[in-house]
């Protein structure tokens, strides 16, 4: 692609305020793209962007909103989840996934890319059928989408990274149940960003979706013991033969109260494991991950900078 065609489309970025959207657009804004965020409370990115990136108020429950900010738009990403709602994500997240659909279908948007939760085929927790409802969504109903699939996000702001870090920092011995076992495959943000910036520009004709993971598969356990041997720190784990997510989440309301609403959905995330089973996303895309190790190392030196990043 020109650097010229590049300067000419307009890309949309939903969830700007969001975790993953608040670390995509400053990359898109050195690779020159024109972008345009939509933001429920865009008082919150005042002053956060480069001064040519567009700001438009909108709620993707408001479909107004959406035809305004979808106008004239190349590629949208939708990075929206309700997970820290309090009212039925599941519904807040299929309409808004079946509005976006619709309004970019209308308003000639070639391209939507959605980064998404990886899942297994059976037993899904609510969190992650929603996750998979969403982009069936934008897919059958919408224009064509790209969707990625990921699991544990490592990076510092990233909600299931920031748990096991809280766990780490405040406990010295923990009882581990069953789902501090199960494997995943995490992934770096910056990794995630490069799939979600090459997904611009990527040949495919109509829809497709993307597993992408690190190269290896962790579990949350793993995790948490590399987290304190980066710090430094020691830590004894317990483990109990049962999954209990009663206790757990009792568990997270005493130790990490900040996490516990959504690290609740996150432990009953982990009832599957959740890891690339399709590997075609190494072979369309030339991101080669980082493994546990150096991404951990990195989102611990990065933290001071992320940090202003992230509201
Ligand atoms: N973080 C991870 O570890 C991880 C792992 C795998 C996949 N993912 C996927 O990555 C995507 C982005 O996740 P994230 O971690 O960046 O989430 P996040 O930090 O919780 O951000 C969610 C974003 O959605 C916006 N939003 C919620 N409801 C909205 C609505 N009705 N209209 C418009 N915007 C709305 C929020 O805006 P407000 O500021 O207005 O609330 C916020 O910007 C999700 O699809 C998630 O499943 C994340």
């Amino acid at each position: 692609m020109s650097q010229d065609r590049k300067k000419d489309r307009l890309v949309l970025v939903t969830g700007a305020s969001g975790y993953v959207g608040g670390r995509l657009v400053p990359v898109l804004e050195e690779r020159g793209e024109r972008v345009r965020c939509l933001a429920r409370n865009p008082q919150y990115l005042a002053g956060r962007f480069c001064s040519d990136t567009e700001i438009v108020a909108g709620d993707v429950l408001d479909r107004d909103s959406l035809r305004v900010a979808l106008e004239g738009v190349d590629t949208a990403y939708y990075l929206v989840h309700s997970m820290g709602s309090r009212a039925n994500f599941e519904e807040q997240d299929r309409i808004g996934a079946q509005n976006f659909a619709r309004v970019a279908l209308q308003q000639g948007v070639r391209r939507v890319i959605y980064l998404g939760g990886l899942v297994g085929d059976s037993q899904l927790s609510s969190h992650l059928a929603s996750r998979r409802e969403v982009g069936s969504i934008l897919t059958s109903e919408g224009p064509a989408t790209l969707e990625f699939r990921a699991s544990i996000i490592i990076g510092s702001g990233s909600l299931s990274f920031e748990m096991v870090r809280s766990l780490v920092n405040k406990l010295p011995i923990m009882i581990t149940p069953s789902w501090v076992r199960m494997p995943t495959q995490p992934i770096a943000i910056e990794d995630v960003i490069a799939y979600l910036i090459q997904g611009l520009d990527v040949e495919e004709e109509g829809s497709a979706v993307f597993e992408i993971g690190g190269p290896q598969q962790v579990s949350y356990g793993g995790l948490m013991r590399e987290y304190a041997r980066q710090i430094g720190v020691r830590r004894l784990m317990i483990p109990v033969p049962f999954l209990s997510p009663r206790l757990s989440s009792l568990w997270l309301w005493l130790v990490t109260p900040l996490y516990a609403r959504v690290g609740k959905k996150l432990i009953d995330s982990l009832r599957n494991e959740t890891v690339v089973r399709d590997g075609g996303a190494l072979d369309r895309f030339p991101v080669r991950p980082l493994n546990v190790r150096q991404a951990m190392a990195r989102a611990l030196e990065e933290e001071d900078r992320e940090k202003a990043q992230t509201r």
